[in-house]
């Protein structure tokens, strides 16, 4: 058991994490902690294959910050707050040349400037690239970085367990040591959480990393931190059939076509112009109708469309898309030089997550807590999120949070009396090891997973919707029964499973909640019953809070149309 005293704690090693720290961590005289779940190198920034975005203007001169900007508001469904994609698309190259300084390994072009390649929904080449590695290079790089600050500590494998909230705002964290099982106090002056996102509650078919569990969202939620935009997840078009696993979009930037049964690039007929580089939700949707009308290959669970590479040719696909091809041949045993793939949407990104009411700081409601990257909603994504602003958002957003408290930290107040958290923290942690419950955590996931792709994934009805937040509520109160089968402390995995299976329950119940009240179709929020977007009545965000006894109460807020007015999306 330790308490430890730092000026600003990260939860979160990824991406997000580490540039916030590596930024704050500038002003030598600030203290930084940063606390992850995973060791830092296997956070899920390293799952990003095909790029980032940024109007470098490389390819085509033409290409700008405003069109980058304009794009993200469109591929948004014009739910995306305007200013903050403006700040992120004005920022994003200067980010990129950071990087690069930093070593990251990016492609390049003929004449050595960095290559840039076509992405979803954008006009022009705009999407910065190593191969198919970029999240990869970028997190190792940004761990190097970090490592060489002597003012930032690491607390590695520990599980975010609680949040030192008191009046005043945001004062530490609580976290569970998985090495050893004993409870930390970090106390702090602010905190920052960039813990990811939570797309693991579609727990049968994700491309994310099964740490994904929205741990940060679900813990700010419990101190009464607001949800924003929650009912917006993302399906990525391209999981591999059989494990979700993600194929990158740079699949279809490089030239890769998507074919039905009958051998027709379908995209034709849902965005004529920009085929399989329309945005994630319009080809998801395609898919799935292609799929629902029998265009699909196979039948049921197990149906599938192609992805056919074969005439890019084995040099370009070993070039540009060689992970690609390696997962290929792995986990769908089929290598995309020869044939094409079998894919299928697959859970990938949370637009919604923790409320911040201000992009220059990323500060949440609660003072002194802040929130960055996936685990965010600032809201830039709006309704769907395009390929490669994530991780440029992420890098934007945790540069300017640590400009922030470089320049402002004296205004929070230090506090020094945690202990009455480590005790609540050791009372729970405690008794849930010792109840002697009836549930397992492997089938309360299940159940959950089965929930949560069948009732509330690419498309969702009232009734559907409805009976996803019962059995989710159920599943919620069953999980107070859950056996905690190893007694031990020692880096207890069925432990930390049963805790992150709280926070996705938690999460998901948010979820269904809010796509209920949602009555319209936007971006990657499809309802049947109601298949329009509406904007007289839900250009809104929507904010849900947690109240007593599992009641969560729903508002909703503006969001900033200041530059573009809202238009019907076409591609
Ligand atoms: O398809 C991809 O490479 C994923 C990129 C992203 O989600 O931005």
């Amino acid at each position: 058991m330790g308490t430890y005293k730092y000026d600003v704690v990260v939860v979160g090693g990824g991406g997000a994490g580490l540039m916030t720290a590596i930024e704050v961590a500038e002003n030598k005289s600030i203290k930084v902690a940063i606390v992850s779940k995973v060791y830092p190198t296997r956070s899920h920034t390293g799952a990003a294959q095909g790029g980032l975005n940024a109007a470098l203007g490389h390819v085509r001169s033409e290409d700008s910050p405003e069109m980058h900007a304009y794009d993200t508001v469109k591929g948004a469904d014009f739910l995306a707050d305007q200013e903050a994609v403006f700040f992120m698309c004005k920022q994003a190259p200067e980010i990129i040349y950071r990087l690069d300084r930093w070593g990251v390994p990016f492609s390049r072009l003929e004449d050595g400037r960095i290559a840039q390649r076509p992405f979803g929904g954008a006009s022009f080449p705009r999407t910065v690239y190593s191969a198919d590695k970029t999240g990869h290079v970028i997190l190792h790089t940004l761990f190097e970085q970090a490592l060489s600050r002597d003012n930032i500590d690491f607390f590695n494998e520990h599980f975010l367990l609680d949040i030192v909230a008191e009046e005043d705002g945001a004062k530490g964290v609580v976290t569970l040591d998985i090495r050893s099982g004993e409870i930390n106090l970090l106390l702090a002056r602010a905190v920052v959480l960039a813990t990811g996102g939570f797309a693991r509650i579609y727990w049968s078919r994700s491309t994310n990393a099964v740490g994904n569990t929205g741990d940060g969202q679900a813990v700010a939620f419990r101190v009464g931190v607001p949800l924003k935009d929650m009912e917006f997840i993302q399906f990525h078009p391209t999981g591999l059939a059989k494990t979700g696993i993600l194929l990158s979009e740079a699949c279809r930037g490089e030239g890769g076509y998507l074919l039905n049964s009958r051998g027709e690039r379908f995209m034709s007929r849902y965005a004529p112009d920009k085929m399989e580089l329309a945005p994630r939700d319009m080809v998801s949707r395609a898919i799935e109708t292609e799929i629902r009308e029998g265009r699909g290959v196979g039948e049921g669970i197990n149906a599938y469309i192609l992805l056919d590479l074969t005439h890019l040719g084995e040099e370009k696909i070993n070039k540009k898309l060689p992970q690609v091809r390696q997962l290929a041949i792995d986990f769908e045993g089929v290598d995309p030089v020869e044939k094409p793939v079998p894919i299928r949407p697959t859970a990938h990104y949370c637009m919604g997550g923790i409320h911040v009411v201000d992009y220059r700081t990323s500060e949440t409601p609660l003072k002194g807590l802040f929130a960055v990257g996936e685990c965010a909603c600032v809201s830039v994504h709006g309704a769907n999120r395009l390929g490669g602003n994530s991780l440029i958002e992420l890098l934007v957003f945790g540069k300017a949070c640590a400009d922030y408290l470089k320049d402002n930290l004296s205004y929070y107040k230090d506090y020094s009396n945690g202990e009455v958290y480590i005790k609540k923290a050791e009372e729970f942690i405690s008794s849930l090891i010792n109840r002697e419950g009836n549930e397992r955590v492997a089938n309360l996931r299940r159940e959950m997973g089965e929930i949560t792709w069948n009732n509330m994934g690419i498309f969702r009805d009232e009734s559907s919707l409805k009976e996803a937040y019962e059995k989710l509520t159920e599943l919620y109160e069953r999980w107070n029964y859950i056996r905690v089968a190893d007694k031990s402390r020692i880096f207890n995995t069925n432990l930390i499973e049963a805790l992150e299976l709280r926070n996705m329950l938690e999460l998901a119940r948010v979820v269904a909640l809010s796509a209920l009240n949602r009555k319209e179709s936007r971006g990657g929020h499809s309802r049947e019953d109601y298949p329009k977007r509406d904007d007289k009545n839900f250009l809104k965000h929507t904010l849900a809070t947690k109240g007593e006894n599992g009641y969560i109460r729903l508002d909703y807020i503006p969001v900033d149309v200041s530059r573009y007015s809202p238009e019907e999306r076409k591609y």
